[in-house]
């Protein structure tokens, strides 16, 4: 997969491109990431991205022309602007542009972006969230770093995502590691048996009980399996008593 991000702010994403799972994935080739300076489009000496807006009010807007002339001179693909209005991310838009071969994302900035930009060439706003950012940088990594884990291959074991909270609509069970016992608190028993089975109906358990009292919302948007409703009504009982 290839992504393309233009940013006024390549500098930014040194230390997100340069460590751990995102590096090692680059280096493996299973991603390639162009950051493409979008003040290098400009044509006036002064290197001017960003303008007035027409009409008055707060703020400066970033241009049409370098934004336009930049998309044309790379091979694009799917093109997402990243901007508060947008469709909000999820884990399931996050597997849908990881079967992307190729994705460019304008990361906005000041208050926003001339709208000939969206209207003509992007193909889908994403918003992180419910909160205005002072750019799309942060916004950028937060749906490069989602997108990217589930590219083929770029995490060893297939596992590591598929166990993750909302890959398979609940959230994930609690985890351990040694020592068993902390100042007296123990990893629960059952971990600890060797039995795979009895291991398997636990972490269901919890990831089940987890969701309903986190996020119940998960819950009606997924259909339960006959095991999961026999456990999601126990532990409806359960609070009863
Ligand atoms: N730019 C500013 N705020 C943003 C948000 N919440 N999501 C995506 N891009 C943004």
């Amino acid at each position: 997969m290839k992504i393309n991000i233009l940013t006024l702010f390549p500098e930014m994403f040194s230390g997100f491109l340069g460590n751990s799972i995102i590096k090692r994935a680059i280096e493996s080739l299973k991603i390639e990431i162009n950051t493409v300076n979008i003040r290098d489009y400009t044509k006036d000496k002064h290197k001017t991205a960003d303008d007035y807006p027409y009409g008055g009010g707060a703020g400066m807007v970033l241009k049409v022309e370098p934004i336009l002339e930049a998309l044309n001179s790379i091979d694009k693909g799917f093109v997402i602007y990243t901007s508060p209005q947008g469709k909000t991310l999820n884990q399931n838009l996050s597997k849908y542009l990881s079967e992307k071969e190729i994705i460019t994302i304008i990361a906005g900035h000041y208050e926003g972006i001339d709208e000939r930009v969206v209207e003509s060439s992007v193909d889908m706003e994403i918003s992180i969230g419910d909160y205005v950012l002072t750019g799309g940088e942060l916004a950028s990594m937060v749906i490069i770093d989602s997108v990217v884990r589930l590219v083929n291959g770029v995490l060893g074991n297939k596992d590591s995502y598929i166990d993750d909270s909302f890959y398979n609509g609940l959230l994930d069970y609690p985890q351990y590691t040694r020592p068993e016992n902390h100042n007296e608190m123990k990893v629960p028993e059952v971990l600890l048996s060797g039995n795979h089975e009895n291991i398997r109906k636990w972490r269901l358990r919890q990831s089940i009980e987890r969701t309903y009292k986190k996020r119940p919302d998960l819950l009606l948007e997924r259909k339960l399996s006959k095991e999961e409703e026999k456990i999601l009504d126990d532990i409806k009982k359960g609070e009863l008593k």
